[in-house]
């Protein structure tokens, strides 16, 4: 079959397209005929050997995936013929990923592609929606009337948890540095849009919400945008840190933390076990049902074009980028 493989550490030199032998058998897995993956920042960090506890060479990198089911799990959840979809938790093998055209993954991580949904879709959804989800709920549930901060609201978790937010009845606030991508998130509904660098955002953010400041932030970020996420919280805040795209380190301010008696809380998919993802997605897919939201694509690369593909999530996204298995 033909795989994407990592064969030897430290990027794009060791990763290409290539011909193995389907993997053999595991316990608790079943056999999935992949149609579509989903990429996801981490792959990349995977490839270069960058991210914390990661897969070593050789390895198969992509976490997100939907296709049909091949071969039953020893357990019998999953029947020849079933559409699924991959989700993630603490039980995913990052070695065996699903940029692949078959792949033995693990049966209590797979779940039903809802109903009327391409498979595109359920590639591109469920790591960006579960993690936007366990963001805007780590720490207390949102109530009707919170105000959501979402940083770096363009990319996959940003537009997953603007659509969540606004499902979820609160009044929404986006930030992102393209004017373009602004438009696109008012389209999506967010009430409040701004540029990240607006040297009068702390005045615009109090003056939109009545100048309380934001009761959660979903923090995509990561650098400087952490310390800014503190100055704009209400008391009581609570901000999600998910994202490093621009740096893995960033300074608190620790008086309007204390002040604010705001909290900071990790995100992070890999810890979640397998129960809790499964109910999160029900929940996730439930809230997309009802408010007819559907997951964003960007862009779309046949297998034999990963590379191009994982350049095009590294520059430029409104949502998702997809690889097509079939
Ligand atoms: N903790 C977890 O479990 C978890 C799960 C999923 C993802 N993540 C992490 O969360 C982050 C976001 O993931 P994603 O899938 O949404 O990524 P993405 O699709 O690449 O989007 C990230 C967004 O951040 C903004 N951005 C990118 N580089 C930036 C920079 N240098 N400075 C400022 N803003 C920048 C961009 O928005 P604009 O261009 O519109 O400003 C971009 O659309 C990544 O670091 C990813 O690894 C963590």
């Amino acid at each position: 079959m033909k795989a994407f493989t990592v064969e030897s550490p430290g990027g794009w030199a060791g990763a290409a397209l290539r011909d193995v032998p389907i993997p053999a058998r595991r316990p608790g897995c079943a056999l999935v005929e992949m149609h579509a993956v989903g990429l996801n920042p981490a792959d990349n960090d995977q490839i270069f050997g960058r991210y914390p506890g990661g897969p070593k060479p050789p390895f198969i990198p992509g976490r997100d995936g939907a296709g049909i089911v091949l071969e039953p799990d020893d357990g019998g959840r999953w029947q020849v013929g079933d559409e699924v979809v991959v989700l993630q938790s603490e039980t995913t093998d990052l070695t065996h990923g699903t940029l692949c055209e078959q792949q033995w993954l693990s049966a209590e991580n797979l779940a039903r592609l809802p109903s009327g949904w391409p498979m595109a879709d359920g590639a591109a959804a469920p790591l960006v929606y579960l993690t936007a989800y366990q963001a805007l709920t780590v720490g207390g549930l949102l109530r009707p009337g919170n105000v959501v901060l979402v940083t770096g609201a363009s990319g996959g978790v940003g537009v997953a948890a603007v659509q969540l937010a606004l499902a979820l009845g609160t009044t929404v606030i986006a930030l992102s540095r393209s004017e373009t991508k602004r438009e696109q998130l008012r389209g999506l509904g967010a009430q409040h849009v701004f540029a990240p660098d607006d040297p009068d955002l702390k005045g615009a953010i109090r003056q939109a919400t009545g100048r309380r400041g934001v009761d959660v932030v979903v923090e995509c970020v990561g650098g400087p945008s952490l310390g800014l996420a503190v100055h704009l919280l209400d008391v009581g805040g609570r901000i999600g840190v998910v994202g490093v795209r621009a740096g893995i380190e960033g300074a608190v301010p620790i008086v309007p933390l204390m002040f604010k008696r705001g909290s900071l809380h990790g995100v992070l998919l890999t810890l979640e076990p397998p129960e809790t993802a499964q109910q999160n997605w029900r929940t996730v897919v439930e809230l997309l049902q009802t408010h007819h939201a559907e997951p964003m694509i960007a862009a779309r690369f046949p297998l034999a074009e990963t590379a191009a593909a994982f350049q095009r999530l590294a520059t430029d996204v409104f949502g998702k980028v997809v690889v097509d298995i079939r």
